[in-house]
């Protein structure tokens, strides 16, 4: 079966570049731009993910990416995570930004978006991976701070395909956002949006209808609500599920408890993604094995699931058709 997930073409839709990184990569960053690091080794710094909720991941995932800070740094950090998934057969990735963990650290917009996207043409030249930008806003932030960044990343309109929505979940529903995302859309940016992961079912709701989202970033907690699945089956809203993040942050207990197959089995349109691969010991293909293990897959669920993250990616048709088949 992991042959069988290796070959398998696929693309990924749910990656935050912030937590791509790796702990050697963290405290190489750490010594050259002489940052004090509360790690020293590789296993000190894993031994610290452990983690009982979401908070208490993010609350690492930013101190962490204090790092990272030039334009080279953002370079090397994107450029890590494509080799990592080319060789896993990715063909196609869209990802997450976070700016303002980054301008609020003083670091200007241009320098990460610089460095990310120097490393997503190379990436496209040299490994045969293609990519797509999202900017994502923090929701713990303010609405007026993420229509700040909004209007920074207007001058990189033509760079950044859509808008997204992340950070701690519960206390902050999407209804926050309403202008920013009304404003987003006026400038033709798409828009996705993490609801459902620990929020309730509601928030899937309002991503829909106030934020007009066209992909559902987690979801899971949609399995709460049937009216919501008969809804998300019907207009084959996609489903960005991250299941060893699920398990690491404790959505659910243990694998065997996801909810992934009867997601399948409810015919909606369900992908597997790694969300921020180092932290939860995993990038998309041990993801799909996880998976596969605990809920007993079979190979034609692994398809589906594999066609379903090109049938959801925005890359236009002709594109998904060539990328899936190559
Ligand atoms: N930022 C990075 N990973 C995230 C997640 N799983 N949920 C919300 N915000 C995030
Ligand atoms: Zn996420």
């Amino acid at each position: 079966m992991d042959d069988f997930i290796a070959r398998l073409p696929k693309a990924e839709l749910h990656l935050h570049i912030e937590g791509t990184l790796e702990p050697e990569l963290a405290l190489r960053l750490a010594e050259k731009n002489q940052i004090d690091f509360p790690y020293q080794t590789v296993e000190q710094m894993q031994a610290a993910f452990d983690f009982t909720d979401l908070q208490s991941f993010l609350d690492l995932y930013y101190a962490s990416i204090g790092v990272v800070r030039t334009e080279e740094d953002f370079h090397d950090l994107t450029l890590a995570y494509l080799k990592k998934a080319a060789s896993q057969n990715v063909r196609h990735t869209e990802i997450f930004f976070d700016p303002q963990s980054h301008t609020d650290r003083g670091i200007p917009f241009e320098t990460v978006l610089k460095g990310i996207t120097s490393a997503l043409k190379q990436g496209q030249t040299e490994l045969g991976i293609s990519s797509q930008l999202i900017l994502s806003f923090l929701r713990h932030l303010s609405a007026e701070s993420a229509m700040e960044t909004l209007q920074q990343a207007l001058p990189f309109r033509d760079q950044i395909i859509g808008v997204g929505l992340d950070s701690s979940e519960l206390g902050h529903p999407p209804s926050k956002f309403v202008n920013v995302f009304a404003e987003a859309r006026r400038h033709g940016f798409r828009v996705v949006c993490h609801a459902g992961e620990e929020g309730p079912p509601e928030y899937i709701t309002e991503a829909l209808d106030l934020l007009h989202a066209e992909r559902i970033d987690h979801g899971v907690r949609c399995m709460e609500d049937a009216d919501l699945i008969t809804r998300l089956a019907n207009e084959q809203i996609p489903l960005t599920v991250c299941p060893l993040s699920n398990v690491r942050l404790c959505v659910f207990k243990t694998m065997s408890e996801h909810p992934l197959k009867r997601m399948l089995d409810a015919g909606l349109l369900v992908t597997v993604n790694s969300d921020d691969p180092p932290y939860f010991s995993g990038y998309v293909n041990e993801n799909f094995a996880a998976v596969q293990k605990a809920l007993n897959l079979s190979q034609d669920d692994l398809k589906t699931l594999a066609q379903n993250s090109f049938e959801a990616s925005f890359l236009s048709k002709d594109k998904k058709q060539s990328l899936k088949s190559l």
